[in-house]
């Protein structure tokens, strides 16, 4: 079966950097005067095979030393939106990490000026309406996270939330209870990647501890049967990116991904790229191979759609407006 065209959905788990495509690369890298260590694009392409998280964050955090300036920031984050606006994406909260920024002394304004100019525009220019998460690199310590956390909040970042990512197993939640409390004190919303290569007790204890929203990945809950009922009586939602699963090599193949095992415990689960540049494809991408593999009918699809709207931080009128559109998309499909 040809896979249903662009269900109207909502993007909840993307890492801005994560979108920077080979050919921005050498385009800013021109732009910025610098020297890659691949310096063709085929050499760059070829770096592209991943074993685990480790060796992807290796290359995504070498990629970033092309961002140099705010139009930099700006110029990946609106060819971003151009791309998710034209797979179905209608919302996307977009995380980006500012300690890999700063440590490369890149000021922080420019990094959340350039992020923000072009998600200012969005909703005119691609009727995307947008959220800004700041992401804090887990392997990094707590007290360099809350020491941006501050720089952020001083310079009035139009931040919604916080998140957790970068390198997992090691560096549990446990290690970051102050910056989650910070975070609640100052009135932001709060999620954590937890569970993609890390156990299930990671994910027990972003909820327990960090008191978190949504769970980024979190499909190494399905180990735990007890965690599994819980997240399902609560209707955790769990930001499940499947491509990016198989190439980080978290599940072999797509046909092992556990996501109709999800669906059938009934947990709150929605598609996410996480790093689209990076693991074959944006959010449609992820529709279109899961139909092909699972032979997902359109209310499956529909499902999936409707918990990324709702799981959302969007505003009441904007879930209603997205809700009302994929309705009428479910209905085009007879
Ligand atoms: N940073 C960017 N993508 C990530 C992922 N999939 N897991 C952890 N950290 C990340
Ligand atoms: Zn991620």
């Amino acid at each position: 079966m040809m896979g249903f065209r662009h269900v109207p959905a909502a993007e909840l788990h993307l890492h801005i950097e994560g979108t920077l495509e080979p050919e921005l690369i050498m385009e800013l890298a021109a732009r910025n005067g610098l020297t890659l260590p691949f310096p063709t694009l085929a050499q760059l392409r070829a770096q592209y095979e991943f074993t685990d998280l480790q060796s992807f964050l290796n290359l995504y955090y070498a990629n970033m030393a092309v961002l140099r300036t705010e139009a930099d920031f700006a110029d990946m984050t609106r060819a971003y939106l151009a791309r998710a606006s034209a797979g179905g994406v209608r919302h996307a909260e977009i995380m980006f990490d500012p300690q890999a920024h700063v440590v490369r002394g890149v000021p922080l304004a420019a990094v959340v000026n350039g992020i923000a100019s072009a998600l200012a525009a969005s909703e005119q220019e691609f009727g995307m309406t947008t959220g800004l998460i700041a992401a804090f690199l887990r392997d990094e310590t707590e007290e360099d996270a809350l020491e941006i956390l501050e720089q952020l909040l001083a310079m009035d970042a139009p931040i919604i939330g916080i998140g957790l990512d970068s390198a997992e197993v090691g560096n549990p939640p446990t290690k970051f209870v102050r910056l989650y409390d910070r975070a609640r004190a100052a009135g932001l919303h709060l999620i954590a990647h937890a569970g993609e290569e890390g156990p299930p007790s990671y994910v027990t204890d972003a909820l327990d501890l960090l008191g978190v929203e949504r769970i980024d990945h979190g499909i190494r809950s399905m180990e735990d049967p007890a965690l599994v009922r819980r997240l399902a009586a609560e209707q955790v939602p769990l930001t499940v990116c499947p491509l990016s699963n198989v190439r980080l090599r978290a599940v072999d193949t797509l046909a092992e991904h556990p996501l109709p095992q999800m669906l059938a415990a009934g947990l709150n689960v929605c598609l996410n790229s996480d790093d689209p540049a990076y693991f074959g494809g944006h959010v449609d991408v992820n529709f279109a191979a899961l139909e092909t593999e699972f032979g997902f009918d359109a209310d499956t699809v529909a499902t999936l759609a409707g918990n990324s709207i709702r799981s959302s931080f969007a505003d009441g009128d904007r879930k209603a407006a997205l809700l009302t559109e994929l309705q009428e998309w479910r209905t085009q499909q007879g």
